[in-house]
């Protein structure tokens, strides 16, 4: 699948594999983060079709899409971002920072054995791939929130690849994955287009900017308006990206770029204070 005019550079869809868990016991029954409010009255069938909505797109596009088992109780399973961390069959399980959300670290990693990967059990608090994200071949690792700074030491020693620690300083933007978009999950075709980024400068510490501007000098910054509405929560095939219609502004810079949004709502699983990524857990390698 690929797109091309005289004007943008060439962009290529790579087949993924996504770990997707069916929003079938979604409420808001805790506030772990500034978006989720109990009080608000949460409608889980629309959840459930906003989610499959997004599965289908997955689907309709190529993707492989696996499925965990929704457990009753454990509202946020449907997050599966957070689920762990996968680079070449090795799956890296989580500890949660709180308690409401420790049950779903069994389940994830069970899933993981049983599908081939070899499981690494966690010893440092960290939330997988909400906090971890793969550019090219470096890992860039969130803390500030969630995910503490050890754990990307023990995340680099797990993985042998280079991790660049970046500290999130608003609220709102708690996971890595509320702040940075992968646009190009592997480097280029030839080799020589590095794998690039958005994301959302005020989200990040100042060093943590710095680092991203050396590293990245052509990444697109998204607008604080487009981040609020957690435009940046977005998945991308290297052609397609799965982002919140509610993001024309990041959907405009796409098109420049020659990348393909692709609109998909998901506001019922925004109360949770999750998106499109947090829904997206990536199965790299490993048996199929
Ligand atoms: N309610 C969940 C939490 O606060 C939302 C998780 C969102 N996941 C993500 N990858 N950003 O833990």
């Amino acid at each position: 699948m690929t797109t091309q005019n005289d004007t943008v550079p060439l962009r290529i869809a790579q087949r993924r594999r996504y770990l997707m868990c069916r929003p079938d016991h979604f409420t808001v029954s805790y506030s772990i983060n500034p978006w989720m409010e109990p009080a608000n009255p949460t409608d889980t069938a629309k959840a459930v079709r906003q989610w499959q909505a997004l599965h289908d797109a997955y689907v309709a596009l190529g993707h492989q899409v696996e499925l965990i088992d929704p457990v009753p109780g454990l509202p946020d399973m449907v997050y599966t971002a957070n689920g762990g961390f996968i680079v070449d069959g090795r799956a890296l399980g989580v500890r949660f920072r709180v308690d409401e959300r420790r049950g779903e670290e069994r389940p994830f990693m069970d899933w993981f054995a049983a599908h081939g990967f070899e499981v690494v059990e966690p010893v440092e608090v960290q939330e997988g791939e909400g906090d971890f994200l793969l550019v090219g071949d470096t890992i860039l690792a969130g803390t500030g929130f969630r995910s503490v700074g050890d754990s990307h030491r023990e995340l680099a020693e797990v993985f042998g690849r280079e991790v660049v620690s970046l500290r999130l300083v608003d609220p709102r933007f708690y996971h890595l994955d509320t702040a940075i978009t992968v646009l190009d999950p592997v480097e280029g075709p030839t080799g020589v287009e590095r794998a690039n980024i958005a994301y959302l400068p005020s989200a990040f510490d100042e060093a943590s900017q710095r680092v991203l501007a050396e590293r990245y000098p052509d990444a697109i910054h998204v607008s604080d308006a487009d981040g609020a509405v957690f435009g940046l929560n977005a998945a991308s095939d290297g052609l397609h990206v799965f982002v919140s219609p509610r993001a024309t502004g990041f959907a405009a810079q796409l098109e420049e770029r020659g990348y393909i949004p692709v609109p998909i709502d998901l506001s019922e699983l925004l109360l949770g204070g999750g998106g499109i990524k947090c829904c997206t857990l990536e199965l790299r390698g490993g048996a199929r």
